[in-house]
């Protein structure tokens, strides 16, 4: 296995990890023993970098990690997780988050008990906390690696801000966050900065929690405690709707001799020499499958094939609710020249793209131009719309858009503008309204 360094930290590790939370947590029960063979078999493969967290479980991952690697100490790299708060079966994301300065000592103790070695390789705070200034939180991770308990300070899903703030404590081995050829957020502001400050990234769910291997569809069905029943990606309409990525994987699979998985996480490692994806695994003939992706050059024709761009505006800046994907592009055209005037722009989606539920404070005409869109509105079914159609969407009435998986399709989007500022067209949707809509639905 080729090896690869995570940022200007020198840590370096296998070019692929492996994520090792499904064995404990998020996805059906597994045998411990069945696991403990696995782990070994992956180091036999030559991977040396294992992603685990207090959570996970809780605690039964960490203490799997470290009972099945202990015959390893010193040998790969193990990467543990701060951050939530304890309720009373223990940390739960449910429960809040928790990284005060205490809190993260405690949490680092009881991990190294857990996963059996005298230092914790990489120490991720796993979310930020509102309430911890990161600085706190660097602080503490930075005594903990002067105490000798830790070598390795990461964090996860942090933004570009939060990342810059930690970094001046303490500098920052890796991010991680969720990266893959169908989430692509962190591309505008997170990537360059990781870039600027020698950081590595280790994206997680580079599969799309499996949705990327194509061997999910959407008469798929999940063991009851598993996280993807709750993840709004995972509706069969989304499912659907995001196959687009699932055909242009698999073409770009044929001509390589290569299965969707080894694409997409080929396509990860293209990107950027200090990308180490770590996929999730525990069947061994998956692993070794995920394991060839490092043998497949992607050329640049390849990944300008591939690039399925968001550019335009993002109907929310991240959070799991979110499923937009496909080329948006849009094409201001006769903007008003003065506020609280009609603005139009054309919008052209590629195939299978379209928005997340938005809504527009004086309502949205759309006039399909050409190709065959989809329009859903609230409680509605989702309708195939044609060349000629005119769509209104009221004010605030909430709606998606987009073309059909198979056609392109144009439309003009009609919005006025608001308060002196150009209203975004595709509004902006909150994280926590997002969810709240979803759950409501
Ligand atoms: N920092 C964070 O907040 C965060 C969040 C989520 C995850 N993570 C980390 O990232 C790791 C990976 O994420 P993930 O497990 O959510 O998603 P993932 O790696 O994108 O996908 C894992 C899923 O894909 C399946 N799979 C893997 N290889 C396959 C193949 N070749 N063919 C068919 N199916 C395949 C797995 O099934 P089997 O397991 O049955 O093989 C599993 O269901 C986790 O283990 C965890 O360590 C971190």
């Amino acid at each position: 296995m080729q090896k690869r360094k995570l940022g200007n930290s020198g840590l370096e590790v296998s070019a692929l990890g492996l994520g090792c939370m499904r064995m404990s947590f998020g996805d059906k029960p597994t045998d411990k023993q069945e696991m403990i063979d696995f782990l070994h078999k992956a180091v036999e493969r030559g991977v040396t970098f294992f992603d685990t967290a207090e959570v996970y479980g809780p605690f039964t991952n960490e203490e799997l990690v470290g009972e099945a690697l202990e015959p390893f100490k010193g040998k790969v790299v193990i990467a543990t997780k701060f951050g939530w708060k304890h309720g009373e079966k223990g940390p739960h994301p449910s429960v809040g988050v928790d990284s005060r300065p205490e809190q993260i000592k405690r949490v680092a103790d009881a991990s190294l008990k857990r996963l059996r070695v005298e230092v914790i390789d990489l120490f991720y705070q796993h979310r930020p906390d509102p309430n911890v200034p990161m600085e706190d939180v660097a602080g503490a991770v930075k005594e903990l690696i002067q105490a000798g308990k830790v070598k390795y300070f990461g964090l996860s899903e942090s933004n570009a801000e939060q990342i810059r703030r930690a970094h001046a404590v303490q500098p920052v081995t890796a991010l991680q966050s969720e990266y893959s050829i169908w989430w692509r957020n962190i591309e505008a502001e997170i990537l360059p900065t990781l870039d600027e400050l020698g950081i590595g990234l280790v994206p997680y769910s580079p599969l799309g929690r499996g949705y990327l291997t194509g061997k999910i569809d959407e008469n798929t069905t999940y063991d009851s405690t598993d996280i993807r029943n709750r993840n709004p990606r995972f509706k069969p309409e989304a499912i659907k709707a995001n196959k687009v990525v699932i055909d242009l994987l698999e073409k770009i699979g044929a001509e390589k001799a290569a299965t969707p998985a080894q694409i997409a996480l080929a396509w990860l490692l293209a990107q950027k020499p200090w990308i180490v994806p770590i996929p999730g695994s525990r069947k061994i003939e998956r692993l070794d499958e995920n394991n060839g992706a490092v043998h497949i050059e992607l050329t640049s024709d390849d990944l300008l094939n591939m690039d399925i761009k968001r550019s335009g505006s993002q109907p929310s800046g991240k959070g799991q609710a979110e499923y937009f994907t496909g080329n948006v592009r849009i094409d201001p055209q006769n903007q008003a020249p003065a506020p609280a005037h009609v603005s139009i722009a054309s919008v052209t989606f590629e195939p299978g793209a379209r928005t997340a539920w938005h809504s527009h404070p004086l309502g949205q005409t759309l006039i399909v131009m050409a190709g065959c869109g989809r329009v859903r509105k609230w409680d509605g079914p989702i309708e195939e719309i044609r060349p000629g159609d005119v769509v209104w969407c009221p004010p605030s009435e909430k709606h998606w858009h987009g073309a059909a998986p198979t056609t392109a399709m144009t439309h003009i989007s009609i919005v006025e503008q608001v308060d002196g500022k150009s209203a975004d067209w595709m509004e902006h949707v909150s994280d926590e309204q997002y969810q709240a809509d979803e759950n409501s639905q």
